[in-house]
């Protein structure tokens, strides 16, 4: 099987075939990733939690991620990678978009850019969908407004479900080739998806969107701690990496290890 292109996630929708979306940031879990069937990798700027250790994602810098994308586009032959473009690098104006996004696909190698926003964002979604950058626009709750939306908090309740709806229309409209929907009310998850004829990608978004996302260290359970909702820990990778760790630790303590076998 040869390349997985944006028509085919186009496709998907169309044949009602749902399909999934990993973060990865890395050779070893790209590879995985790939050989287990996930068509669509986001090297996410969640990266900044899960890779770099800063507590949001506000930090992270272009020149930060630049090397993880090109990593992932390395490692793999067929997924479809998508950059994550980080706060403060997209927001200024469309010609900035561009410029980022241009350094994504250029040196990163991306297939495609993911932004998040509102309205405010449609000229930036133009920009680059009229240069050949394919955009999925990120909507519902987006972790770079944390501050101005004052916190992890569901959208599109009530009336609000409404606007998302409109929302998501005008960026099909300005090109965006699919949605993020990130925290939202599943009967809006649905409603957005419905109304679309673009892809929607859900996390938090319920069971009626097209495609669902989750950050891997989040699905494979190596993040600790108290999770959010629409988390699936699909193994429990913390602790068996602990183990190995202690285990490794108290063989060279305990004097079994390296043995014969792996001597010279
Ligand atoms: O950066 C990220 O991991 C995301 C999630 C919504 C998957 O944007
Ligand atoms: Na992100």
């Amino acid at each position: 099987t040869g390349k997985v292109r944006i028509r085919h996630l186009q496709e998907m929708k169309e044949r009602g075939k749902k399909w999934t979306m990993l973060t990865s940031y890395d050779m070893y879990t790209a590879t995985i990733f790939e050989e287990a069937g996930i068509p669509v990798l986001l090297v996410g700027d969640s990266a900044a939690n899960n890779v770099f250790g800063y507590d949001s994602s506000l930090p992270v810098t272009v020149d930060e991620l630049l090397p993880l994308v090109r990593a992932v586009t390395r490692s793999t032959k067929r997924s479809l990678v998508i950059a994550d473009l980080p706060f403060g690098s997209y927001q200024g104006s469309p010609e900035e978009c561009f410029h980022t996004a241009a350094r994504f696909m250029k040196e990163g190698g991306a297939h495609a850019v993911k932004l998040e926003g509102g309205r405010e964002m449609l000229p930036q979604v133009k920009k680059l969908a009229s240069s050949g950058i394919p955009v999925m626009a990120h909507i519902g709750f987006t972790p770079q407004a944390e501050h101005q939306l004052g916190g992890y908090r569901v959208q599109g309740k009530e009336d609000e479900g409404r606007q998302l709806v409109e929302l998501a229309k005008a960026f099909e409209t300005a090109g965006a080739f699919a949605l993020l929907i990130e925290m939202v009310p599943a009967a809006v998850g649905a409603a957005i998806t419905k109304a679309v004829n673009i892809p929607t990608v859900g996390i938090g978004a319920g069971n009626g969107c097209d495609a669902q996302v989750l950050v891997w260290q989040d699905m494979a359970g190596l993040r600790q701690g108290s999770l959010p909702r629409f988390v699936k820990q699909y193994a429990n990778m913390n602790a068996l990496l602990h183990k190995a760790a202690a285990d490794f630790a108290a063989e060279v303590e305990g004097g079994t290890f390296p043995g014969n076998e792996h001597s010279f």
